[in-house]
């Protein structure tokens, strides 16, 4: 399986901090936000990332990333020019990616459960991850029966459930083929949620409900909130570890805060 880290986008939410820089090299305590997603591909085994984001703040990732040695995968890089939607940054990873299942993981997403238990054995169709949230409006949202979800609705007004779901999707090899039956959506993005509603038609998706601490670091508040969630698991790290000298626990190899 490859990983796609989406980090394209205009970060439009969190302006001024996103006027010279991409939101996904913004701090989240520690680290850049973008490490936070890549740690999430990489604690379930995946080996080779590309990272598709817009040509003018390529060389930024370029030089943060390189090309994966310090992390022990490698790690490509598309260009998604256009503000054209989930779907269509997607897409731009096609050439590294055809023909492979993939993993999608938005690039300010950021997970605290272990994912890699939930995927393994992963053979067909599309995996989603739901959590339950007090503001579902923000997000997609699914329909739900039980554990089954019967559609999905990006950023209904009333939502039918309260649940969200986040910003990361196994999706088998068929994922190419099916953005391409896509059309943009009424504000002109090619949708993720589009995209999954194909799977959802064909009833190919699994859903998976997360119990740990999740966020999209999207908006001031809630990249208030990243900050302070992975500075508790931290803290949390360093008074388990009380006779470890901070430095090492603090370290940049500290890979998931779990
Ligand atoms: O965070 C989970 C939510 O993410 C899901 O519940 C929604 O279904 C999904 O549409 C998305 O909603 P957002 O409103 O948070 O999407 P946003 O436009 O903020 O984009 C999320 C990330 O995707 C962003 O960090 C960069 C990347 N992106 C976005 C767009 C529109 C791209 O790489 N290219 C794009 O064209």
């Amino acid at each position: 399986m490859k990983g796609i880290i989406c980090a394209g986008g205009r970060g439009t939410r969190l302006n001024p901090l996103t006027k010279v820089v991409n939101k996904h090299l913004l701090p989240i305590y520690d680290k850049p936000m973008v490490y936070y997603p890549l740690e999430t591909l990489l604690s379930m085994g995946i080996k080779e990332v590309t990272v598709v984001t817009s040509s003018h703040q390529m060389d930024q990732f370029k030089e943060l990333l390189g090309d994966g040695s310090d992390f022990d995968c490698k790690i490509n890089y598309a260009t998604q020019d256009e503000s054209l939607g989930i779907a269509n940054a997607i897409y731009q990873a096609k050439p590294f990616c055809q023909g492979e299942k993939v993993a999608v993981i938005l690039g300010d997403n950021i997970y605290m459960e272990d994912i890699a238990s939930r995927v393994e054995g992963f053979e067909r169709g599309c995996e989603l991850f739901l959590k339950e949230v007090h503001d579902p409006e923000r997000f997609g949202v699914p329909t739900l029966d039980g554990d089954i979800i019967i559609d999905i609705i990006e950023k209904p007004s009333v939502p039918a459930s309260n649940y969200a779901v986040t910003g990361l999707y196994i999706y088998d090899e068929n994922v190419f083929d099916y953005i391409d039956r896509l059309k943009p959506s009424a504000r002109g993005e090619y949708e993720v949620t589009d995209l999954s509603n194909i799977y959802l038609k064909e009833s190919k998706v699994k859903a998976n409900f997360l119990e740990d601490a999740w966020l999209d670091a999207g908006t001031f508040e809630s990249l208030y909130k990243a900050n302070q969630l992975v500075r508790s698991r931290i803290i949390g790290l360093d008074r388990q570890h009380n006779n470890v000298n901070k430095s090492e626990v603090v370290s940049k190899n500290r890979v998931r805060v779990n």
